[in-house]
């Protein structure tokens, strides 16, 4: 079983000084009481380099929220993964459904962006899941097979790939998806990892996202073929965020 990761998407929040308080108070609990998982903290652009700073010598570790597929270049307002590198990343989010449904990316895009995370050495995490319509047309499996294949590129490996299931209708909204349907889902995504990795594909981090709080952590990260946890609204309060950390089996 891999080690589970509890990785907080701060989104766009957070200015300089609450948030350095934010990560200063979960590393003094994450090295007074090291919980059974690793941690990640995903903050916009502007607070990577001072929340680096401020994690220096933690176990808690940095990730973008997105990067470019290029390297470097005329793409104004972009930055790249080996920027994100640069200011201290170990992992970045790519193809959030945020990220699909407001910048109309596509799987190609997302999976070059995830190519060209693992070319800057970064942990890429591939965000995957059906909307509402698709879930009530009982297309589920099929999207989320369809985004995993278009989304993942060549150099997929264990180590060096997370992938994160979050149904859209669950995203922001407190509507958590059942325990029966992460199950399914994860059952489904874990079989087609397994076709593509071989026995690798059992190592590969599978995590669940949306509405994630410390009422229903425990229960989905208890759940089969869950590695983890991709936590949005309740990554932006220490306490929230802490408990469902402490939530790892
Ligand atoms: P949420 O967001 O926990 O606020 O639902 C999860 C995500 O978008 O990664």
């Amino acid at each position: 079983m891999p080690t589970p990761l509890i990785a907080g998407n701060w989104k766009m929040n957070g200015l300089l000084g609450e948030s350095i308080e934010r990560v200063g108070a979960l590393a003094a609990r994450v090295a007074a009481e090291p919980p059974h998982c690793d941690i990640a903290v995903c903050p916009p652009a502007t607070l990577l380099r001072p929340v680096a700073d401020a994690l220096n010598n933690s176990a808690i570790a940095l990730g973008g929220q997105d990067c470019h597929a290029a390297q470097a270049g005329a793409h104004t307002g972009d930055v790249s993964a080996e920027m994100l590198a640069d200011a201290g990343c170990r992992y970045v989010i790519v193809g959030h459904s945020e990220r699909r449904s407001d910048h109309g990316e596509s799987d190609a895009l997302v999976r070059s962006k995830a190519a060209a995370a693992h070319s800057a050495g970064l942990v890429a995490v591939v965000c995957l899941g059906e909307s509402e319509a698709q879930r009530d047309a009982g297309e589920a499996l099929a999207v989320v097979e369809r985004q995993l294949a278009g989304s993942l590129p060549a150099s997929v490996s264990a180590a060096d790939t997370v992938i994160a299931y979050e149904p859209v209708w669950a995203i922001g909204t407190g509507r958590t998806a059942s325990l029966d349907e992460i199950a399914e889902v994860h059952a489904h995504l874990r079989r087609l990892l397994c076709g593509r990795l071989g026995e690798e594909g059992r190592d590969l981090r599978l995590l669940y996202g949306g509405s994630v709080k410390p009422a229903n952590a425990a229960g989905i990260l208890a759940a089969d073929e869950v590695n983890g946890a991709l936590v949005g609204g309740a990554s932006l309060a220490v306490d929230d965020f802490w408990a469902i950390c402490r939530s790892c089996p």
